[in-house]
């Protein structure tokens, strides 16, 4: 079954963010679709959502810390209150926009793993790093492995080029292809594809050997577009 994640970043209200949840809910209650879908609103729009039980509400970040003094950041006690237990770590722009280094990210895996939290891991390279061919984009992706435990039995990885992300430009099939078979000859877990995936190419992305879904910015965050990425991969 496909897994498909919609990735909010610093979109939606609360009210639309509930909307949108309870849509979804509905479009996959009402055609029986089985796939996994996980979405994840901003801190502020976390709620009580009456979902079933494939329909996940994750974070898309929180500190390593039950509680404490860390101004800005949210921690267990917060996410618990809402029975959330899945979270996105390693995004490209938690790493390059808000500066969080491979050793703070470990740390926060360690943390969450030790928890038990689904994690979906992201890693992926700039466009410099991809015009220098394959062989150091891999180098430049594996390094993003380190201090992370491969074997987590909650892990679920994302190829997210940082070239694709939010540029409408998507990773060719052939690039998508390449970095995903060689990630999967090394990790067996599910993979999934991020950058500029949209209604019209999610069923192609999808569909290639080595890709398990997608994670999805902009393309997700119009209700009937993310219903319709949903329709369009509901059998793979
Ligand atoms: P876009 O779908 O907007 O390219 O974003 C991808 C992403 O970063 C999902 O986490």
């Amino acid at each position: 079954m496909a897994i498909i994640a919609s990735n909010f970043k610093t979109n939606h209200t609360r009210k639309t963010t509930s909307y949108f949840v309870e849509e979804v809910n509905k479009y996959l209650v009402s055609n029986n679709v089985s796939s996994d879908v996980y979405i994840f609103p901003t801190s502020t729009s976390l709620d009580k959502f009456e979902t079933i039980p494939t329909l996940n509400i994750g974070v898309q970040n929180a500190y390593a810390t039950q509680k404490g003094s860390f101004t800005g950041e949210i921690g267990t006690e917060q996410l618990d209150e809402f029975d959330v237990n899945t979270i996105l770590i390693g995004h490209s722009e938690r790493r390059h926009i808000l500066g969080e280094s491979q050793e703070e990210i470990a740390k926060k895996f360690a943390f969450y793993s030790e928890l038990g939290y689904k994690i979906i891991y992201c890693v992926g390279e700039p466009l410099e790093v991809k015009e220098e061919g394959l062989e150091k984009t891999l180098e430049y992706i594996y390094s993003q492995f380190e201090g992370i435990d491969i074997n987590y039995e909650n892990l679920i990885l994302a190829y997210e080029p940082i070239w694709a992300i939010g540029t409408g430009v998507t990773a060719t099939l052939e690039d998508i292809t390449d970095v995903h078979s060689a990630l999967k000859s090394k990790i067996e877990k599910p993979l999934l594809y991020g950058g500029s995936v949209k209604v019209d190419n999610v069923r192609d992305i999808c569909s290639l050997h080595g890709v398990d879904g997608a994670l999805i910015g902009t393309a997700s965050w119009i209700i009937e577009d993310f219903i319709q990425i949903l329709e369009n991969t509901k059998d793979l």
